[in-house]
């Protein structure tokens, strides 16, 4: 696929088929973000795969739990079974990265992952995949007892989560503002 096709076209998926993602297919996904730039040469990601429908569902029922707790205005849209968080989604990936104490070193391992996440949305889409996002699981998910049901391992942070799979519908045309540029000396 044309790379500008790929960075235009693809979009976040909120619908999902109720269809596997063949192994080979992820595993191929997973090493496409294994390319991205890495601060220091340092590769810190590390992946969760979930293709349990069980594990997935109890994923969003606790960010919904959590996030009702918080009573902000917003959260009243998870007061619902439906399953808002991760759409029903075959595939949830959670981008890891060993914990630091070091602040500049938790920075450098976050903006890896999310290098990484980018690489893998633009993977995914190429291979006829949609992806997402899980901002709300990021906000929310912070149980250190769920986040180890979920397999994050002790010692590791969660970056990264986002959902996988073949979209429901056909990916529409985005809409993006002309760059911002601030400054621009010559
Ligand atoms: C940090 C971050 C968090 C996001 N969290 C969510 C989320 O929790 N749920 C969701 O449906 N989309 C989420 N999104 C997707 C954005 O809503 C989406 O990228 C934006 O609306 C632009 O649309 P596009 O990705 O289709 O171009 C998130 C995106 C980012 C970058």
């Amino acid at each position: 696929m044309n790379l500008d096709a790929c960075i235009h076209e693809r979009r976040s998926v909120r619908a999902y088929l109720p269809k596997p993602v063949p192994r080979e297919i992820i595993e191929s996904v997973l090493e496409a973000g294994t390319w991205a730039p890495t601060g220091m040469g340092s590769e810190p990601w590390r992946f969760v795969v979930i293709e349990d429908p069980a594990l997935i569902k109890y994923a969003s029922e606790e960010t919904k739990r959590a996030a009702r707790q918080t009573r902000q205005p917003m959260t009243e849209r998870f007061a619902t079974d439906k399953d808002v968080i991760c759409y029903e989604a075959p595939v949830l990936i959670l981008v890891c990265a060993e914990e630091s104490e070091i602040p500049i070193l938790e920075r450098v391992r976050l903006l890896d992952c999310v290098l990484a996440a980018q690489n893998m949305f633009l993977k995914a889409y190429e291979l006829g995949l949609g992806t997402c996002y899980m901002g709300y699981i990021d906000a929310f998910l912070t149980q250190p007892d769920v986040l180890k049901k979920l397999g994050v391992p002790d010692g590791y942070q969660l970056m990264v989560p986002f959902v996988l799979g073949y979209p429901k519908n056909k990916q529409g045309a985005g809409a993006r503002k002309k760059p911002i540029i601030l400054n621009w000396f010559s």
